[in-house]
């Protein structure tokens, strides 16, 4: 059960998880995006464990092999969410009220194009000053603009560091703790550019409708932004199909080589 296997997080990352969560004693820890992280992480760590997963397949596999009842996978579905105006594709509403030591976010994927961004505003609330978030492939555009965005909306409150562990991890130290600032001028020039690539993104979903292709989870991201099955419209699949790639392969590029 190697974390350097594809779709997980990889050794060194987790390692460096690990070393936070032993020297900061933590009890209580919340992981977005499951996996074989979530094993590894309740063999790792003595704590209460959530871990929240969008895929109800995907989840069931992850819950046949978890060991202890100290952790608690959730399945939340993905959906459109409004922070400051803004809407993002992320996990369904979190129903705890308890606060969180750490939080590793690792989910949803790239093709949300900032489901990671909107985790920070719907946890942050719940994070008391001393906790750690953690965000794995932080060199990726997605993940580098998140981040930029939390600094500029939650100003003051974040001591970050990102380290070239497997595929880049960022370490969030929460230092303070202050109101939202979902004006800051750097993040609404951003969050009109997010709304675009939505925009475009669903409607070419919409033209390739019922096509299948190997390169793109085009069945998981349909379901995930609501569009009914349908014919694929011929005449434009070729270009809808290159906008998409257009959109998504820079925010796979993990950022560093
Ligand atoms: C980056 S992965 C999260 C991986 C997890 N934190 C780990 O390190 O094992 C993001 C999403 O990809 C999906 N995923 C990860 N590994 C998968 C696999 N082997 N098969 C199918 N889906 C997978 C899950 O939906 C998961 O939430």
């Amino acid at each position: 059960m190697s974390l350097d296997e594809a779709g997980a997080i990889g050794e060194a990352s987790f390692a460096r998880i690990v070393e936070v969560l032993h020297a900061r004693r933590v009890r209580r820890v919340l992981e977005l995006g499951s996996g074989q992280s979530t094993l590894r992480l309740e063999q790792a760590v003595d704590a209460r464990i959530s871990s929240v997963e969008h895929d109800s397949h995907w989840i069931e596999r992850v819950r046949a092999s978890i060991a202890t009842a100290r952790t608690d996978l959730v399945w939340r579905p993905l959906e459109p969410r409004r922070f400051g105006g803004q809407v993002l594709w992320s996990y369904a509403p979190l129903t705890w009220q308890e606060s969180f030591d750490a939080v590793i976010i690792d989910g949803p994927p790239y093709w949300t194009l900032r489901g990671r961004e909107a985790c920070m505003y719907e946890i942050y609330d719940r994070l008391p000053v001393g906790a750690v978030v953690f965000v794995d492939d932080c060199y990726r555009e997605g993940e580098r603009a998140a981040i930029r965005n939390w600094c500029a909306v939650y100003e003051g409150s974040f001591d970050v560091r990102t380290e070239r562990a497997s595929h880049g991890l960022a370490i969030l130290d929460k230092v303070a703790h202050v109101a939202p600032r979902w004006d800051a001028s750097a993040r609404q020039a951003d969050a009109e550019a997010i709304e675009r690539c939505y925009a475009e993104l669903r409607s070419a979903l919409v033209t390739v409708g019922d096509f299948r292709a190997s390169t793109w989870p085009l069945v998981q991201m349909r379901e995930a932004y609501g569009i009914a099955p349908s014919a694929p419209d011929r005449r434009a699949m070729r270009a809808a199909l290159g906008r998409i790639a257009e959109i998504l392969a820079p925010r796979l590029d993990p950022g560093f080589a």
